[in-house]
């Protein structure tokens, strides 16, 4: 039976490590110019209605590299733009392509389309969830910290897609996380309440920065304003006063704090300049990263 990764709930344990194990070893193989062209002959299609610089060139790239080919599909130059029914497109492009990556704004309509698909289906970023994001991240942790486990991961700012996918992974790996949000911005409690079923550990909460921060080995934050948020942001920058990822607030951390974003990042609002332009910072592998990791995916998911 065909599988989707729309949710990170969609994963046991075992499917997680899987997948950091083989990301890390594809990405040594490459750094030694060793070819993996598991995927020749095969299509990625890609259909975006959100805008994207790393999740969109990763993926393409990382099927390239298997000896595939993605096709990038903006949902405004398809017949979903002039309302044909997401069931009919999914139906269609099943008949064309080998597995199909979304990044849309109502989860739901990556929902319809695995469910109306013969192919795989990915989430490259809903309004609900960026699971791919933080398994490429947590590849980076395991990276740099030489695994997840007794790792402290603050999360400081908006209670967004991506903080949902952090509890998601908590969840099910029962990571260490602590989330930190402004009272208005929290975590929807449904999001919650469904990683909880899977729960192998409590998630702390918080409305605290400075308390969030506390002995983290990792300090996670991303925009105030997510892709369909922009027109809230002055409003924003005010109740996120405070949640600014700075030197000042990084001193109640552990000395060896890794700070990570998913990236794009607005310096001077959710993170300061000096924090981003850290001659150690690890932005920059989290990014390449998911060129790794999304070739582990698709491996995974491609018959
Ligand atoms: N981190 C991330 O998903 O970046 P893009 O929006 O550029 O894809
Ligand atoms: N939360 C951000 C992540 C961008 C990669 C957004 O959805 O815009």
């Amino acid at each position: 039976m065909k599988k989707d990764l729309l949710s990170l709930l969609d994963l046991e344990k075992n499917d997680f490590e899987k997948l950091f194990k083989r990301a890390i070893q594809l990405k040594k193989r490459y750094a030694r110019g060793i070819p993996d062209k598991l995927l020749t002959g095969k299509t990625l299609g890609l259909i975006f209605d959100k805008k994207s610089t790393r999740t969109r060139v990763a993926f393409e790239t990382a099927m390239i590299q298997l000896g595939g080919h993605p096709i990038y599909m903006s949902t405004h130059d398809t017949q979903i733009s002039r309302n044909e029914p997401a069931k009919d497109t999914a139906r269609v492009l099943s008949r064309y392509i080998d597995c199909l990556a979304m990044r849309t704004f109502d989860h739901a309509l990556v929902e319809e389309f695995a469910k109306s698909s013969t192919i795989p289906v990915i989430n490259a970023l809903t309004d609900s969830f960026h699971p791919c994001q933080i398994l490429s991240d947590l590849m980076t942790i395991i990276e740099h910290k030489g695994g997840y486990k007794n790792i402290r991961i603050a999360w400081v700012g908006d209670g967004n897609n991506v903080a949902n996918s952090w509890i998601n992974a908590a969840s099910v790996l029962g990571l260490d996380l602590v989330v930190a949000c402004p009272d208005d911005h929290r975590v929807n409690p449904e999001i919650i309440e469904s990683a909880l079923v899977k729960a192998k550990t409590d998630i702390e909460f918080t409305n605290d920065p400075g308390e969030a921060v506390k002995n983290a080995d990792v300090v996670y934050t991303d925009v105030w304003a997510s892709m369909g948020d922009e027109d809230e942001l002055s409003k924003r920058i005010i109740a996120f006063k405070g949640f600014q990822v700075n030197k000042s607030l990084l001193s109640g951390a552990k000395d060896d704090v890794l700070v990570m974003h998913c990236l794009p990042a607005h310096r001077g609002e959710e993170i300061a300049e000096d924090v981003l332009e850290d001659k150690n910072a690890v932005f920059w592998d989290q990014a390449e990263n998911k060129r790794h990791m999304h070739k582990a995916i698709l491996e995974s998911l491609i018959q």
